[in-house]
């Protein structure tokens, strides 16, 4: 999901020749950024997407993830009651599954997986948000009932006052980890995998994995970033990023911002519509090959007409507020491809710009709208720095 934990050292050395005081981290995604700050600065980590918030919220603010790992007999039993409500309503479901899973035959298999899809399925009652969406696609019937009926676990028990708002989100959070653990896809949400003579396999095995005793596993894995003192004093926002430095309450005290914005023309709400809907649980409508949520976040970062104003509009916040800069841009990216650059864009607002480090590999476009493909990138890190 186009994490810089592999980058995160070297951006870490860069921040460290910049102005003390607070770091932003200001396109946090899954805050691999931030977390390498937790000896060093107090962080801000924003971004745009619920389920990047909610991730940052847990591991950069949080205490430690303190649910349970097994269901007692209480929560089996309201677990269990929402799975019997979903499979009530379910015919000829038996045999959808058992001609998918059964076969050793790839034909027999594909067909069975597209009737099992096409298959006329409303579910009307009990959490089912999932069940009517995505049965046979990123998930299979099961899986869905299972995701569905931990959701509605989780309002329950806070409904009732078992578990707090912080348990609450670590569960969805551990939710969101244990789906895409399980999906039928190549790592990411922005399309699920049609099963072809070479990976059918592979789909069937995704679909057989239990989206509840990963989760439980998830639940002992995800831990908090850094000491609970650390992370007391961080903060956590999902705004736009163009927007995010006005926050005059959070704007105080903030040494330099560190940048990872999008870099190509494929938006990231592509690879977060599935946990967004985790998150909102809003029975959204959904459209096209991908089943998108519609109305989802398009961002001027990836937009070719936008990018290079999208550009000069940070460069103008961050350094309306004092701060320093630091961004991660690759050779490749968009601004790149409409003549522009990184660098002559922070002249204009930073007196000491260069570049900090230049590192070389094998990037993959993670199979979004044009296909799979490695290319040869340059990522380079930028500095803009005020006077001292
Ligand atoms: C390259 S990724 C950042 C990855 C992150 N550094 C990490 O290590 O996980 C870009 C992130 O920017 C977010 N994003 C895109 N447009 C944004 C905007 N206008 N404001 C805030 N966040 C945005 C995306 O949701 C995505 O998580």
């Amino acid at each position: 999901m186009g994490t810089k934990k592999y980058l995160s050292a070297a951006v870490l050395e860069a921040t460290n020749q910049c102005h003390k005081g607070r770091v932003v981290d200001l396109f946090a995604g899954m805050g691999s950024v931030a977390e390498v700050h937790h000896r060093v600065r107090q962080v801000w980590a924003n971004d745009v997407q619920h389920f990047s918030s909610l991730n940052n919220k847990c591991r950069l603010t949080y205490g430690e993830n303190l649910l349970p790992t097994k269901l007692d007999n209480f929560a089996n039993e309201i677990f269990q009651s929402n799975i019997d409500v979903l499979r009530s309503q379910t015919a000829n479901e038996h045999d959808h599954f058992s001609n998918v899973f059964a076969t050793a035959d790839y034909s027999i298999f594909a067909s069975s997986l597209q009737s099992a899809r096409e298959a006329d399925r409303i579910f009307e009652n009990g959490y089912c948000c999932f069940s009517n969406r995505y049965a046979f696609t990123y998930f299979s019937l099961d899986q869905c009932f299972e995701i569905d009926s931990i959701r509605y676990l989780l309002e329950f028990l806070r409904g009732i006052g078992r578990i707090n708002q912080q348990d609450f989100d670590w569960g969805v959070l551990c939710l969101g980890a244990a789906m895409l653990r399980c999906a039928n896809t190549t790592g990411h949400f922005a399309q699920f995998m049609k099963p072809n003579a070479q990976n059918w396999q592979r789909v069937r095995r995704q679909f057989k994995k239990s989206i509840l005793s990963t989760w439980q596993g998830a639940l002992v894995e995800l831990e908090p970033f850094g000491t609970p003192e650390w992370r007391e004093n961080n903060h956590v926002t999902r705004s736009d990023a163009l927007n995010a430095l006005s926050n005059k309450s959070l704007a105080g005290e903030i040494g330099v911002v560190y940048c990872d914005p999008p870099y190509t023309n494929d938006q990231y709400s592509r690879f977060y519509h599935i946990w967004e809907t985790l998150v909102l649980y809003d029975y959204p409508a959904v459209t096209g090959d991908g089943l998108y949520r519609t109305g989802r976040y398009t961002t001027e970062f990836s937009s070719t007409k936008r990018v290079s104003s999208a550009f000069q509009q940070l460069a103008t916040s961050v350094a309306s507020i004092g701060a320093d800069i630091v961004l991660s841009y690759p050779s490749n990216g968009l601004l790149h491809e409409v003549d522009a650059c990184p660098r002559d864009i922070l002249c204009k607002h930073f007196k000491d710009v260069f570049i900090h480090s230049e590192t070389s590999y094998h990037h993959s476009s993670m199979g979004a709208s044009k296909g799979s493909q490695k290319h040869q990138v340059t990522e380079r890190i930028y500095v803009g720095r005020h006077a001292r």
